[in-house]
């Protein structure tokens, strides 16, 4: 379609959309206004001036019945003389007896055209066309008309008058209007404003520039949508850290493993190796293999997760049984290393909705933790109680606890406190970060309590099974 270019300026632009609006309705307001005063002026100015002269031409022709000679009739003309008006008496023959100016032919239309006998206050009321408005009155006497008196009232002032009151309505108008329209531009430019500039920052989001930061200048919508558009870029430019983060931490996490399934193999190639020498890199090289393999699952699982891609099996279950399961897993490892392990189990039996298998894989990563990071001789006790409508599992251990600093990124991918310590344990730091997740999509919450120095306890909160 072949569009105008302006309307496609206006159509493009808010603020011009918004003062174009605006202006019309104003406009059509001023046009209303304007057109309603200019016809209450014609309407109170034409009814005055007409009133005057046929009450004029009335009056005279009152005096002129009581007394019809020649000098009433001077009278009369002498009166009409110094006034802008114009009075011809004639007698009943249309002979005219007198008049108080000079009578043009345009005049005599008139007076030739009149009927006398007829009261016909106006004869002609057209102020815009014709020169004169015209006012006869019969001189009555007896009840018979002996004569006629007719005025003549100038159009010309009428004329003048209206068009400098149209003139003066539209030089207000149009000023006003001009007034009117820049200010009601300035003001939707002023809201839009606003508007451009977050244009301007999404577009430089998309461009990947995150360090973005709108003003935000009261609690409006347009100011909530800065502020969400602020909050966006952050939390894109931390996702964009994380990632980098991560990226690197994989990196890194994979190159132990490789560097020594590398390394071994390398060895391994050589012909005039011992046996017990052979079968002991072959050994190695089998536990690095497992921990790679097992660091690419976890990674996965966790990335299903979180895109809620990951299927559960959830059954109803008792979770004070499914504890006493883990616990008899783990008592030997336990033992073996001289830590002393207590449950303390609820008072009746708790059911929950959930996917046993992981739930258990839960279980089993925090006391592995407890049992890597607490040296021999410490104690962990489990409890397992009910709260209101939830289970509640206390894993806690009197080892050496997390600095509170760190609390809050241990349950993050890749996270461990002291990187060379726990990497000797064999930990990638994806435990707590699954566990989270597991317990999130269960409905439940991971919240971990530790003093540095005093131990640490993982508590576990998940809705009890209805029924
Ligand atoms: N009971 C605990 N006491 C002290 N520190 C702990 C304890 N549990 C976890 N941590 C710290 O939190 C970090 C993260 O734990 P997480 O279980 O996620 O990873 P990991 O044990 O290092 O490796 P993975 O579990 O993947 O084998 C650990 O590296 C450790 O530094
Ligand atoms: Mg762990």
């Amino acid at each position: 379609m072949n569009r105008k270019p302006w309307i496609d300026v206006v159509r493009n632009h808010v603020s011009l959309k918004l003062g174009f609006l605006l202006l019309s309705i104003f406009f059509i307001i001023l046009f209303s206004l304007g057109s309603i005063l200019y016809s209450l002026f014609l309407n109170f100015y034409l009814s005055h001036v007409t009133g005057e002269l046929t009450q004029r031409a009335h009056s005279h022709a009152m005096v002129l019945s009581d007394h019809f000679e020649s000098m009433t009739i001077s009278h009369v003309l002498r009166m009409e003389k110094g006034s802008s008006n114009m009075v011809v008496i004639q007698d009943r023959y249309n002979n005219v007896l007198g008049s108080s100016g000079e009578i043009t032919p345009q005049k005599w239309t008139s007076l030739s055209h009149s009927h006398i006998g007829l009261i016909t206050p106006i004869v002609s009321e057209d102020w815009k066309a014709k020169p004169f408005l015209v006012s006869q009155y019969p001189v009555l006497q007896n009840g018979e008309t002996i004569g006629e008196v007719t005025m003549f009232s100038p159009t010309a002032p009428i004329r003048e008058s209206v068009n400098f009151l149209r003139n003066m309505l539209l030089i207000a108008g149009g000023i006003t209007l001009i007034i009117v329209g820049g200010l009601l531009f300035f003001i939707s430019r002023m809201i839009v404003r606003p508007l451009v500039q977050m244009k301007k920052a999404t577009g430089e989001i998309a461009e990947g520039k995150y360090s973005i930061e709108l003003p935000i200048k009261g609690n409006d919508e347009v100011a909530q949508l800065a502020e969400s558009i602020n909050d966006m870029s952050h939390r894109i430019r931390f996702y964009q850290e994380q990632r980098n983060e991560f990226l690197a931490d994989i990196s890194h996490e994979l190159r132990t493993p490789i560097t020594y399934l590398k390394g071994y193999s390398d060895i391994l190639s050589q012909i005039d190796l011992p046996v017990e020498e052979r079968l002991q890199y072959v050994k190695i090289i089998g536990e690095q293999s497992s921990r790679l393999q097992r660091l690419v699952k976890d990674l996965f699982d966790l990335s299903r997760m979180e895109q809620g891609d990951f299927s559960f099996h959830i059954n109803r279950f008792r979770i004070d049984e499914a504890v006493t399961d883990v616990l008899s897993l783990v008592e030997v490892s336990m033992d073996d290393k001289n830590i002393h392990l207590e449950y303390f189990p609820p008072e009746t039996p708790l059911f929950i909705e959930g996917d046993r298998e992981r739930i258990t894989q839960v279980l089993i990563n925090i006391l592995e933790n407890a049992r890597k990071y607490t040296p021999p001789g410490s104690s962990v006790y489990v409890r397992v109680a009910k709260n209101d409508n939830s289970v509640v599992i206390e894993i806690e251990d009197t080892g050496p606890g997390i600095p509170e600093s760190e609390i809050a990124y241990v349950t993050e991918r890749l996270y461990r406190v002291e990187k060379s310590r726990s990497r000797e344990t064999g930990g990638s730091g994806i435990g707590l970060a699954i566990s989270k997740e597991i317990i999130e999509k269960h409905h439940g919450t991971l919240r971990i309590n530790s003093v540095e120095g005093h131990g640490a306890a993982f508590i576990i909160q998940l809705p009890v099974a209805l029924g």
